[in-house]
């Protein structure tokens, strides 16, 4: 398949993607917050039984995985790619090393993993990867993010994207303006409009074809400790204003990140700027908390009851893949 065709598959509309590349430090904090241990086993266990709902064949068109799990064999004997792909899933796999002290900035970040990377992704694809994932992480706060921080993670986002389609996969570029503070919602706008035209930037000189590519942002929503309250149509208002005039219409898909945001507002939030969508991208979802918190909090109560923990996943898959056409609505909650 074509990188266009790929792109557009991840983010068909009524789907969206499953991040479930938690890091194991990432993973570990998460099943310690609902009481289970974080062992290489019940890792697998809670993702398998998530990749083994019928949410994947309906509402998911992709899947991002950790190095550990696209490694792993299911119960059934075959591999986690595999069973992905049976349910007409595409594989994704996050390869950066993580958001590491920015030197010069030590209270930033700058995203790691260039180095052995072409190495990386030729494995990633013969286990059947065929689109990866990058984050680079911005702190709003006082003089943050530095321009040192915004230029630093554009150029390390552009040589990762270039690379990846390079190794004929799909790089979706991540450039996360993180909710944490107490700022306004104007304050998220300006800031990611700085972060998006600085990548866009570097995607060009790095000669990535945006065609090829999936951008993962974040809404234009106001800091969690900021006492401004908006509605979800400001939210939509704003987050489509802002990727109208940032982003190139050669990008076919736009799948956002949740960011911290409860499971309800980030179906409603999208739901919202579907209704409004005039642009030519698609718009969906590339959610982690956002899709699984409800079905790991179930697992964690009784891990083999398949049946309770896939109702509440599918349920949550498909309120997105609803909002994912402007089509969701509280009354279909449950
Ligand atoms: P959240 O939806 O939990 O923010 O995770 C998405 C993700 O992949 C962050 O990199």
């Amino acid at each position: 398949m074509k990188l266009e065709d790929i792109a557009k598959k991840m983010c068909a509309k009524g789907k969206g993607i499953l991040a479930a590349d938690e890091s194991t430090g990432t993973m570990d904090k998460r099943l310690k917050s609902v009481g289970a241990e974080s062992t290489e086993k019940n890792r697998l266990h809670f993702r398998e039984t998530l990749f083994t709902s019928d949410a994947m064949k309906n509402y998911i068109g992709g899947v991002i995985l950790f190095d550990e799990t696209i490694r792993q064999k299911t119960s059934a004997g075959i591999s986690v790619p595999e069973l992905l792909e049976k349910n007409n899933s595409i594989v994704g796999i996050k390869v950066d090393k993580g958001a590491k002290q920015l030197a010069g900035s030590p209270e930033e970040t700058v995203t790691e993993g260039l180095d052995g990377l072409r190495e990386r992704l030729n494995e990633y694809y013969k286990l059947g990867a065929r689109f990866t994932k990058w984050r680079a992480v911005y702190n709003i706060g006082g003089k943050y993010p530095s321009t040192q921080s915004i230029k630093s993670n554009a150029h390390a986002l552009a040589r990762y994207a270039s690379m990846v389609q390079e190794a004929n996969m799909v790089p979706i570029v991540e450039p996360e303006v993180l909710m944490d503070g107490n700022h306004d919602i104007d304050t998220c706008y300006k800031t990611t409009t700085n972060v998006l035209n600085e990548c866009y930037n570097e995607l060009a000189i790095q000669k990535v074809s945006l065609k090829g590519t999936v951008l993962k942002p974040n809404m234009i929503v106001p800091g969690t400790k900021s006492s401004e309250r908006v509605t979800s149509e400001e939210i939509a208002k704003k987050t489509l204003d802002c990727l109208k005039k940032n982003v190139p219409s050669e990008v076919p898909g736009i799948a956002f990140l949740s960011g911290g945001q409860s499971e309800l507002e980030a179906s409603k939030n999208l739901d919202s700027i579907n209704k409004i969508n005039d642009t030519s991208f698609l718009i969906t979802f590339s959610y982690g908390r956002a899709l699984q918190q409800s079905a790991l909090k179930t697992w964690s109560k009784e891990m083999n009851d398949t049946k309770a923990i896939h109702k509440i996943f599918n349920h949550r898959a498909n309120m997105n893949g609803l909002a994912s056409k402007g089509e969701w609505s509280q009354s279909l909650e449950i």
